[in-house]
């Protein structure tokens, strides 16, 4: 066992540091209010070699290892999870899927402009009546021969219009159950395909969530990822690796709460002492910091199987339901060391606060991480 990080691992987390204070920390309030998509600064990152990270540098890629990522993640989490959320999805949902499982043509035309930065990725499983429940999907992908034949709704897609490639899961034989769904890529600009409406949400107000509409979309067959019916097993082993994702985004909004607290607290005075000399914020502090290290252990557990090649699907899952419920508990406690000031938008924990809950829904909420966990502690 060696817990220390490589020289490069350590550049690139410090490569990420400098870029979210640097180019995330000054309009991020303001995005946050006007639910402005950070496009400037995702084109940014993509220029850093962020928005490809893991991909390899043969498509376009850093190479980098998961590692890394959850490094960087952690980093640009800390700041602006609306960045980080686009960043996740790009990276370990829609350029995973394709290097792993798509065919050679479909990585020269989909990945490398995603893993470039130069067009931004969309994941598309959730429907109005799938979400926890994925297997059952209502949008149907009918086999016309040479092209599927695309109808259905797709809710709460990160990245929805800001996408130009999304990666949708559909019904195509409903005889067959989840061995009768397919993956297809479709382009932004197929005949058929709307952007629909924005979401007006709580927290991550910068990220672009949008329903999508199709309507008889017409999808090439070369179009489909993996073999007939290997959709939805291409969309459980995609989130395998996403939950790592959103677990370090959750790990970066709670450390980023821990250092904004740690610093207002040796500022505030109260009782002629700065409040950190309270017990009563400093066993706050405490408890945080033990859990962030706890959540940032996990995380890079699963990077580390992961990097290995060795099953890490229940790690994962681990790690994103305990980063969650440190980001959700941090962040609250957070606000609370900040007192009144932390209520208002400049103290910038109260947007950490509204940006932590999503992280215990999306990717699978908290009750499906369990459901993930349990089974592989039972079937062990
Ligand atoms: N790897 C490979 N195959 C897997 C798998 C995995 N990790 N997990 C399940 N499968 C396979 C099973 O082996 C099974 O196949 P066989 O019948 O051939 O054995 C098949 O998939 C069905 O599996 P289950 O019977 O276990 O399925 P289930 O209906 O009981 O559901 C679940 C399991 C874990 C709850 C799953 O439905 C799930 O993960 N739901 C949550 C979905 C989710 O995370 N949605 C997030 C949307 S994306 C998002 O949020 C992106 C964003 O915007 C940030």
């Amino acid at each position: 066992m060696f817990f220390e990080l490589t020289e490069e691992q350590k550049a690139v987390r410090d490569a990420a540091r400098d870029f979210a204070q640097s180019a995330l920390k000054s309009g991020v309030i303001e995005r946050d209010e006007t639910q402005t998509f950070p496009a400037e600064q995702i084109k940014e990152l993509g220029q850093l070699g962020f928005m490809g990270m893991m991909v390899s540098p043969e498509y376009g890629g850093g190479g980098m290892d998961t590692i890394s990522y959850v490094l960087a993640m952690e980093e640009i989490s800390k700041i602006d999870a609306s960045v980080s959320v686009c960043m996740s999805v790009n990276n370990s949902l829609v350029c995973w899927g394709l290097e792993k499982f798509g065919n050679e043509e479909q990585k020269r035309k989909y990945l490398v402009p995603l893993a470039t930065g130069e067009k931004i990725g969309a994941f598309c499983l959730s429907e109005p009546e799938a979400g926890s429940d994925a297997t059952s999907q209502r949008t149907t992908a009918i086999d016309m021969g040479d092209h599927y034949l695309l109808n259905g709704t797709k809710n709460w897609i990160t990245n929805g219009s800001s996408a130009s490639i999304y990666l949708v899961i559909a019904q195509t034989d409903v005889e067959k159950g989840h061995k009768g769904i397919n993956c297809l890529i479709i382009e932004r600009g197929m005949d058929g395909f709307i952007v629909g409406a924005k979401e007006n949400k709580l927290g991550i107000r910068g990220s672009d969530t949008h329903t999508l509409l199709f309507n008889d979309v017409k999808v090439p067959k070369e179009n489909r990822i993996g073999e007939d019916g290997f959709g939805f097993k291409f969309a459980m082993k995609t989130l395998e690796g996403g939950r790592i994702g959103i677990a370090s985004q959750a790990l970066g909004i709670a450390s980023g709460a821990m250092e904004l607290a740690v610093a207002y607290s040796k500022e505030r005075k109260a009782f002629g002492k700065p409040i950190s000399e309270h017990q009563a914020i400093a066993f706050k502090l405490a408890d945080m910091a033990t859990e962030i290290e706890a959540a940032r252990l996990l995380c890079l557990k699963a990077a580390w199987l992961k990097d290995q090649k060795l099953p890490f699907g229940k790690y994962s899952a681990m790690a994103k339901l305990y980063a969650s419920q440190t980001a959700m508990k941090t962040t609250v406690e957070a606000v609370q060391v900040h007192g009144g000031y932390g209520f208002v938008k400049e103290y910038h924990v109260e947007r950490l606060m509204r940006d932590a809950k999503i992280t215990q829904i999306y990717e699978g909420t908290s009750e499906v991480q369990k459901i993930v966990i349990s089974r592989a502690v039972l079937s062990e």
